[in-house]
């Protein structure tokens, strides 16, 4: 069998069952169909095209308020932009410790903001908690020069454990950050999926809540690179054009971006394809509180599914050709990831051999 290198295993390449990660799955026909579109014309370049200009209207009326809109290629490029407009060389973002920016994104942050520093913070299920982040900020302000400066908060909606906030749970975290006067960043890499799992509006879950700048993430639910950063609170707006520029992200073929998030937004496709993937992870998840041998370490309420495996199982599971990480620094916990593509014979299967594997 051949065999191709994945960041935490070798893995078998002809295994038919990926759960490994929703950026490894197909985009939507849908943003695909948007794309070829998008390719029949000359469109003016560097966002100056139809597509991009329409954006700020429909994104408006989706987030029922003004707001300006930042399309661009990857989410490590919209949360470093966007952190960077809020956090000075000399400043500080508050952030859970095993968010996205603070271990996947190799100190994109920290370059963007030419300086600034990450404040790690502990938290149950991958959230931050207002009270720690009340206490913590308490803690701040006495040492004058010599400590960084508080400058933002940033967490991901949903978060890397699978889990989302409720609008309650963001406004709290807001009313402790405006204790120091810190504006709050939210990481929407799979805005979608916590979108549809609340059940709200996406203006309560951000700028109602307290949200001033949001990166939209479109990749990983049926996109081909669409991203944005959607800024409501327009003080994070100024020259953040520049940034993004000097960034390397004011894409000459803006359009195919732009096109993309419209048609996302179109419809409700978006909150459509989370629902394959939310649902998909659901199921697993019911399946697997049937199991004995397997324990679910977070509450699954997107498309992504933390488990326990004992090795043998793990062993069995991945030479029957199911695919999925270890998460790293450990032994035993195992991610997976549903996304819009995966069927429920899938995950039936997974579930059937993962019973088999159990008795
Ligand atoms: C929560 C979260 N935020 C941001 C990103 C960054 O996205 P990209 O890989 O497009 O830079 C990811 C990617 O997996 C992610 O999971």
């Amino acid at each position: 069998m051949m065999r191709a290198y994945c960041r935490y295993h070798w893995i078998p390449t002809l295994a038919a069952i990926n759960f490994r990660s929703d950026n490894e799955s197909p985009a939507a026909p849908e943003m695909i169909e948007a794309l070829v579109r998008a390719n029949e014309s000359y469109e003016f370049a560097y966002g100056d095209d139809g597509y991009s200009a329409a954006l700020t209207k429909k994104f408006s009326d989706l987030f029922e308020t003004d707001l300006v809109v930042f399309p661009l290629a990857t989410g490590t490029a919209a949360n470093s932009i966007a952190l960077a407009q809020m956090c000075p060389p000399y400043g500080s973002i508050y952030c859970h410790a095993h968010s996205h920016i603070n271990t996947d994104e190799c100190g994109a942050p920290e370059f963007y903001s030419a300086g600034g520093k990450l404040v790690a913070m502990q938290g149950e299920h991958g959230k931050l908690d207002a009270a720690d982040l009340s206490n913590l900020l308490s803690k701040t302000g006495e040492l004058g020069d010599h400590e960084v400066l508080p400058s933002a908060v940033s967490i991901s909606q949903a978060t890397e454990s699978g889990t989302v906030y409720t609008p309650a749970e963001v406004a709290s975290l807001k009313t402790a950050a405006l204790t120091r006067e810190l504006p709050l960043h939210m990481d929407g890499a799979r805005f979608a999926n916590a979108v549809q799992t609340l059940g709200c509006s996406p203006s309560e879950i951000t700028w109602k809540s307290g949200v001033d700048v949001l990166s939209f993430g479109a990749t990983k639910n049926g996109g081909v690179m669409a991203e944005a950063i959607i800024v409501f609170n327009q003080d994070y707006a100024i020259q953040l054009g520049r940034r993004r520029k000097r960034a390397g992200h004011l894409l000459s073929k803006m359009r195919f971006v732009s096109a993309q998030l419209a048609r996302y937004i179109e419809d409700g496709l978006w909150l459509d394809l989370a629902k394959k993937a939310n649902d998909a992870a659901q199921r697993v998840s019911d399946g697997i509180k049937n199991l004995d041998g397997l324990t679910l370490e977070h509450p699954v309420q997107a498309n992504e599914v933390f488990v326990r495996i004992p090795d043998a199982i793990a062993d069995g599971l991945y030479k029957a050709g199911f695919e999925f990480h270890r998460w790293p620094g450990t032994t035993d916990l195992y991610r997976l990831v549903m996304s819009h593509c995966t069927t429920t014979d899938e995950v039936d299967a997974f579930l059937q051999k993962a019973g088999d594997l159990c008795e």
